[in-house]
């Protein structure tokens, strides 16, 4: 998933509560943290002090299968774990045979173990980023509803084009997730210039911006038990149905 501090945010928002969601539909999930700060790590283990991270697996050969643990408060959640270490990824592995493709060879070794493996990724497109375009089957876009997200996926768009090109990889779109609408001129502006530019691969769901998703996030909770009837909650819900019919048609 791509984009956050930066140009396009909400990937961690996205990616843990898309875990959680689909966790909670009964499918087996792994997220996959390549993220230096770690987010979604803390914000799944409520810690960052595991022995064994995805750091070692790209640069020590450790498996992936001996890093990934169960998250504290959703059965079927799994996570690899990032590490701040993983901010050394870029000069560690720069002259590594194969350093693209590192991540999906390991992630090869662990696929069949779940349903659903969600990659959260760092802000800048470093070999992490590249890393996880490369290991995934299809990418998920979130966007904010505010003046710069048109900006931010024109950048997205001529990255994802170059990588294609650069690394015969697909890339397919599998959905534009639109966050933070706040009803507002503007984000029903940017809404509309979003849907004409991606039409059918925006989800219909739209993310409201709340604040209980910030305050679960925070509190290393699960939006869906940490405030159930709060209008993100009730839309990141949906969210997750609309993946699910897109990728199981049910
Ligand atoms: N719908 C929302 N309403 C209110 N706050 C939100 C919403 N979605 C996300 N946030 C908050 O916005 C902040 C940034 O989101 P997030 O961490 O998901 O971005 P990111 O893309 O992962 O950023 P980074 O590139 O730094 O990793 C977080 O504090 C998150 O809780
Ligand atoms: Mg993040």
């Amino acid at each position: 998933m791509q984009q956050g501090g930066g140009f396009l945010p909400y990937k961690t928002t996205t990616t843990v509560n898309l875990g959680y969601g689909l966790a909670r539909a009964g499918k087996r999930v792994l997220v996959i943290d390549t993220d230096a700060q770690s987010n979604s790590t803390y914000s799944l283990l409520g810690t960052l002090d595991q022995e064994q991270t995805l750091f070692d697996v790209l640069t020590q050969g450790v498996r992936m299968a001996d890093t990934i643990v169960e998250s504290v408060g959703q059965k079927g959640l799994f996570v690899a774990p990032g590490s701040i270490n993983l901010s050394a990824a870029d000069l560690l592995m720069a002259s590594a045979p194969g350093r693209e493709r590192k991540l999906a060879r390991a992630l090869n070794q662990v696929k069949d173990d779940f349903d659903y493996v969600l990659i959260d990724t760092p802000p800048n497109l470093g070999v992490l980023t590249v890393n996880s375009f490369i290991a995934c089957t299809d990418v998920i876009i979130p966007i904010a509803l505010t003046t710069y997200a048109l900006i931010g996926i024109s950048i997205l768009e001529t990255t994802m084009q170059e990588l294609r090109e650069n690394l015969d990889v697909s890339l397919p779109i599998f959905g534009v997730v639109a966050n933070l609408d706040d009803h507002t001129r503007l984000s029903t502006d940017v809404l509309s210039a979003v849907r004409e530019h991606f039409g059918d691969m925006v989800f219909d769901t739209v993310i409201p911006r709340n604040i209980k998703v910030e305050e679960a996030h925070n509190q290393i909770a699960c939006l869906f038990d940490y405030a159930p009837t709060s209008t993100g909650a009730i839309a990141y819900s949906k969210l997750v149905k609309e993946v699910l019919q897109r990728a199981e048609g049910n």
